[in-house]
């Protein structure tokens, strides 16, 4: 099973540095829960601000979108603190456990 074989197929160019491990990335997603699993996407602290969903979204698009933050090309001061810590393993690993999520149980 290859769930970065779709993300590949759709964003051409966009490849993933490792095979991403849902299983081993949902273990990894417990820091990540706290801003991103909260019901209507919103973080309070340290202000107010909308959070985007990672649940169904693809796998290639999320780990690009991590290295962006790791890399300096996405400035959001959170989120580069967050991916900083991520090795390639992590964020392709969180990446296909995001990709498989559903999020259609969602209030909103
Ligand atoms: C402190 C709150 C916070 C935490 C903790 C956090 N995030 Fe985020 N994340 C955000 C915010 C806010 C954004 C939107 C930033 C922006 O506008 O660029 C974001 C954006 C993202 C994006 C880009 C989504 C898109 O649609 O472009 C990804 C992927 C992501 N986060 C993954 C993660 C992962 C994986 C973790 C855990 C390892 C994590 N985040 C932890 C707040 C957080």
């Amino acid at each position: 099973m290859c769930l970065t074989g779709l993300g590949i197929a759709l964003f051409p160019g966009i490849v993933p540095a490792a095979d991403g491990d849902p299983v081993a990335g949902k273990g990894k997603t417990a820091m990540c829960a706290g801003c991103h699993g909260i019901p209507g996407y919103k973080t309070a602290f340290p202000v107010t601000y909308s959070v985007p969903k990672l649940g169904g979204q693809h796998a290639a698009y999320m780990v690009k979108a991590l290295q962006a933050y790791k890399n300096g090309d996405r400035s959001h001061p959170s989120m580069r603190a967050i991916a900083a810590g991520l090795s390639d393993q992590d964020m392709a690993d969180v990446a296909a456990y995001y990709a498989a999520t559903s999020t259609h149980s969602a209030s909103k």
